[in-house]
């Protein structure tokens, strides 16, 4: 399905003009990474570095790699993403989350080219009653956030076309996450504890993916957007809680065994067994992006039904 099916024809005409642009796509084994390596596609032509190839614990030689490639788009979708184990290497998350990516697109900058990164709701502190803005003041609680914080700023700083996109609870059929997790769990234990007190809302790692890929379009169709941080996340919220309790609830009818004595408890405060402490607080605001993109992101319902269906085809190795 293209992505002016799936988005309801707004995106035709989007086309680049002239050649199509040089992408590199940086982290496409990723949750992220693994559907733009597909997605962008349609924007261009791709190249994807692993991380043997450009290292984000080494930022000159990754800076070498990409440059020598020469891309008119550099997408960043690779990200320490372990957050508990950033409390405890705080150096080496700085290190993959904000000065990789800012050298990398300082380069950008200076080649003229667009820097598209991804960014978290974990920049905030979580205190916030409603949804965060682009606007709202970051204050991260965790070594991840801060070193996510500080790559939104370097990407920035470097001064060229950048689009970074906060988002908030990706999952995927690919990969390791919290759907997948409680999948697994629900077939064959009796009880799952799962917090009630921290509020979202869950992210397709397709939709993201698609998203860079029209906006990369519309930048090199002759109508780029803005560059700055935009968030973008699935609509609605709910809670961990409510999340486990509408996948076990779904899952029966999509084909998956789960324990039919399986009770699902809410939790409160924070997981002593966790390092790194999470904001209470992890919704996001769309509108920003809504009103330039012209689209509004999917109930994070009907993103969690498609993941049900998609990781039935495919099989739990997938
Ligand atoms: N996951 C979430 O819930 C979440 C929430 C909000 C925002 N985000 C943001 O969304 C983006 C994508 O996240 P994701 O869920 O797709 O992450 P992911 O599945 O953990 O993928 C991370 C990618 O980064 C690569 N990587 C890690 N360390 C690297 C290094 N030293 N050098 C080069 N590549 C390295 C990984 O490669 P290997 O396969 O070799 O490890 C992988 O391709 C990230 O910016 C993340 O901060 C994620």
């Amino acid at each position: 399905m293209s992505l002016t099916d799936k988005h309801g024809g707004k995106y035709e005409g989007l086309r680049p003009r002239g050649a199509p642009p040089r992408i590199l796509l940086l982290g496409a084994s990723g949750q992220v990474g693994s559907y733009l390596a597909d997605a962008l596609t349609t924007a261009g032509e791709v190249r994807a570095l692993r991380r043997a190839e450009a290292d984000f614990l080494k930022p000159r030689s990754a800076l070498a790699a990409v440059s020598d490639l020469d891309p008119q788009v550099v997408v960043n979708a690779a990200a320490w993403t372990k957050v508990d184990l950033a409390e405890s290497y705080v150096e080496e998350a700085f290190l993959v989350n904000s000065e990789t990516p800012g050298l990398l697109a300082g380069w950008a900058a200076g080649r003229g080219a667009l820097f598209v990164h991804f960014s978290t709701d974990y920049v905030f502190d979580g205190e916030k009653k409603t949804p965060y803005d682009e606007d709202d003041r970051p204050a991260p609680i965790n070594a991840y956030g801060a070193s996510k914080l500080s790559g939104e700023k370097a990407v920035a700083r470097a001064g060229g076309d950048h689009l970074i996109f906060r988002t908030s609870w990706v999952f995927s059929p690919r990969g390791e996450n919290f759907p997948r997790t409680i999948l697994r769990l629900a077939e064959t234990r009796e009880e799952l504890s799962v917090n009630d007190d921290q509020v979202g809302a869950p992210t397709s790692a397709g939709f993201l993916a698609d998203m860079a890929s029209m906006a990369v379009q519309r930048h090199f169709g002759g109508r780029p957007a803005p560059s700055g941080v935009y968030h973008l996340a699935g609509s609605g919220r709910t809670s961990w809680f409510g999340y486990a309790n509408y996948l076990v609830e779904r899952a029966p009818a999509a084909g998956f065994q789960i324990n039919p004595r399986l009770v699902v408890r809410p939790t409160r405060g924070p997981d002593p067994s966790r390092p790194a402490r999470r904001p209470l607080n992890s919704l996001l605001d769309s509108g920003k992006f809504a009103r330039t993109f012209d689209l509004t992101p999917p109930r994070w319902e009907d993103m969690a039904d498609e993941f049900l269906t998609l990781l039935a085809d495919r099989g739990p190795e997938a």
